[in-house]
C-alpha cells in the first residue's frame, strides 16, 4: 500500500511540475539554510457524488488522518473542510475544497458532469485519484472561458484536474526568516510575484495565522483545440500563532482563504 509520505511525495512532483518555480523557491528556502516543513496542501473539487471532499480525503482518513473544522465560502460557493493527522500531528494539513454544483447554471453542471462521468471507476477507487490530473477528454478553450465567468474555481479544476493546488512552507519552521514580511520580500526579490488581493499578508496574529502566496505561474495548458497559457499553482506561507488555549492554532480562517483562492484568477493574474 502507498504509505502517506508516499502519497504527498508524489503529490509535490506533479505540483513541481505543474508550476517548476515552486521547486526554486523551495531550494531558495533551503540555500538560506532552512528547513522547509510543509504545513499543508490544498485540493479542489465538486460536491458531486462521485468526487467530492470525503471522496478525495479516504486516502488520508485510511492512513491516520482525521476530518478537523468545516468551512463555509458564500461567494464563491464553495464549502471545505482540513484534516489532521491524529497519530502525527507535525504532519501536513490537509484543506480539502468542493464547488457548490446546485449554485451554478444548468450549462455549468452539464460540463460538470460530462467531465466527471468520464473518469475511470479504476481511477476513482486508487488513492492516486487524488494526483491523476485530467481523466477526461480535454474541454475546448471556449468551455474553459465560459466556466470562468462563472468560477474561476470549476475552469481551473477542468484544466487540470485532480492535483495539489499549493503546497504551503510553515514559516515558524524557518531558521533565518522568521516572519512572513521577510519571506516576501525574499520571494519578489528573486523575481516572483506575491498575491496581492486583500493585503499581501491575509491574517493577523489576532486570529492566529498570517498567511501569503506567490501568484500562480502562467502554464500552456493543452485543450482539445489547441494550447492556451494559463494560472496553474501557486506556493503559499502560512505563520502560526498560539491561540487562547496556548497551543499553536492548527486550523484554517475562511477570510483568509477566501482570498487565497484568488492566487489562481486569470484576472488577477
Ligand atoms: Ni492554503
Amino acid at each position: 500500500m502507498l504509505d502517506i509520505d508516499d502519497i504527498f511525495s508524489n503529490l509535490w512532483t506533479q505540483y513541481t511540475t505543474l508550476n517548476p518555480e515552486v521547486q526554486k523557491i523551495h531550494d531558495l528556502f533551503i540555500a538560506k539554510g532552512n528547513e522547509v516543513v510543509n504545513d499543508h496542501i490544498a485540493l479542489r473539487t465538486f460536491n458531486h457524488p462521485k468526487v467530492s471532499k470525503l471522496v478525495l480525503a479516504k486516502p488520508f482518513l485510511e492512513r491516520g488522518y482525521k476530518v478537523c473544522d468545516h468551512y463555509h465560502f458564500s461567494e464563491k460557493k464553495l464549502d471545505a473542510f482540513h484534516l489532521e493527522n491524529a497519530q502525527q500531528p507535525d504532519y501536513p494539513k490537509v484543506f480539502i475544497s468542493e464547488l457548490i454544483l446546485d449554485r451554478f447554471s444548468k450549462q455549468l453542471n452539464h460540463e460538470i458532469s460530462l467531465i466527471v462521468d468520464q473518469i475511470p471507476d479504476q481511477t476513482l477507487s486508487q488513492p492516486s485519484f487524488i494526483y491523476s490530473g485530467v481523466s477526461w477528454n480535454k474541454v475546448s478553450k471556449a468551455t474553459y472561458e465560459k466556466m470562468r465567468e462563472e468560477s474561476e474555481y470549476a475552469a481551473w479544476v477542468a484544466a487540470f484536474g485532480y492535483a495539489a493546488n499549493h503546497f504551503t512552507v510553515k514559516v515558524n519552521s524557518l531558521k533565518t526568516l522568521d516572519t512572513l514580511e521577510k519571506v516576501n520580500q525574499l520571494i519578489e526579490e528573486a523575481g516572483y510575484e506575491i498575491n496581492t488581493v486583500g493585503g499581501k499578508i491575509k491574517g493577523s496574529p489576532s486570529i492566529y495565522l498570517e498567511q501569503s502566496s506567490t501568484l500562480a505561474n502562467k502554464q500552456a495548458v493543452e485543450f482539445s483545440d489547441g494550447s492556451m497559457v494559463i494560472p496553474s499553482c501557486f506556493y503559499e506561507f502560512a505563520r502560526r500563532y498560539p491561540d487562547k488555549s496556548g497551543r499553536e492554532f492548527s486550523g484554517f480562517v475562511a477570510d483568509n482563504a477566501d482570498k487565497i483562492f484568488e492566487s489562481t484568477n486569470a484576472s488577477v493574474n
